[in-house]
């Protein structure tokens, strides 16, 4: 984590100065959510031409206000949901690993971890992933596979569809709703797993940080990708704010 909080600019709706704490003080996406799923965010950073990873990571579109805002969501949330790809590709360690954090989470009335959703069909995660090796982590995987990770140090658990049946995000959740009591769920991706998310309607707001810096074909995948949306998804801005060039919207999705 950046030592000192950044101060980004905010462009919209009104001009200001704010660090990544006060932009997000405000949120209570808890309150948001049904009965029925949690409210759902999605976080995720981009180039201005639209590409998702650069030499295949997230990190070469970074900088400290991003790595900032992207840890302090982190703060407001039950759970964070992450696609396997993500998590074996960028190495996901113990979501919250500052002990001053879990105590900002716990004066929240949030668990001092966030519980860590995992979806995976072919479940090859392996024990020594850095997630899985920490003790701290608790970790609930979504599959339909009957079968378990290796021995790991993590607190594992399971959620799976009925034997035979497909996995269906939109019932996972309403499951860890109902028997985990999961009110807020952020999603960092990644652009697979968004692909399932966003046409199903489960996403509620969408948070964009966009670099400032062109890929071209060098990173061609999208933060929606590998299967087409049948149709757009809409959004309305809700803020912007912005730091080196980097701008950060905040969307909702339009129903
Ligand atoms: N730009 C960003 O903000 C951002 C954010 C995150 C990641 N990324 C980048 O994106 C790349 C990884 O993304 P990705 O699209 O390949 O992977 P991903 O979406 O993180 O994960 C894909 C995997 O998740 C599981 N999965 C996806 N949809 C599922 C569903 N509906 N039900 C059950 N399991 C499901 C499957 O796991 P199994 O393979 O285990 O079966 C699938 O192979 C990396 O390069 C990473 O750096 C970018």
């Amino acid at each position: 984590m950046d030592a000192l909080p950044v101060v980004l600019r905010r462009l919209l709706p009104e001009p200001g100065r704010v660090t990544a704490a006060e932009a997000l003080e405000d949120l209570a996406f808890a309150g948001l959510a049904s009965d029925h799923r949690p409210y759902l965010v999605l976080n995720m950073v981009a180039t201005a031409d639209g590409a998702a990873t650069v030499a295949r990571r997230t990190a070469p579109m970074s900088n400290p206000a991003d790595r900032q805002l992207f840890h302090e969501l982190r703060m407001h949330v039950d759970a964070v949901l992450v696609g396997a790809g993500t998590v074996r590709i960028e190495r996901y360690r113990r979501l919250v690993r500052d002990p001053r954090d879990r105590e900002r989470r716990a004066a929240r009335g949030l668990a001092p971890d966030p519980l860590a959703i995992v979806a995976s069909r072919r479940l090859s995660l392996t024990p020594d992933l850095p997630l899985l090796a920490d003790p701290h982590s608790r970790v609930v995987v979504l599959t339909a596979s009957a079968a378990e990770l290796g021995e790991c140090a993590a607190q594992v658990s399971y959620l799976r569809p009925a034997p035979g049946a497909e996995l269906d995000l939109a019932v996972m959740l309403a499951r860890l709703r109902t028997e985990h009591g999961v009110r807020s769920v952020l999603c960092e991706g990644g652009p697979n797993l968004n692909t399932t998310l966003l046409p199903a309607g489960l996403v509620d707001e969408l948070f964009l940080s966009i670099a400032p810096a062109l890929a071209g074909s060098a990173g061609a995948r999208s933060i929606v990708d590998r299967t087409p949306l049948v149709e757009p998804v809409n959004l309305e801005l809700v803020w912007l704010l912005e730091s080196q060039s980097q701008l950060f919207a905040r969307y909702a999705l339009r129903r």
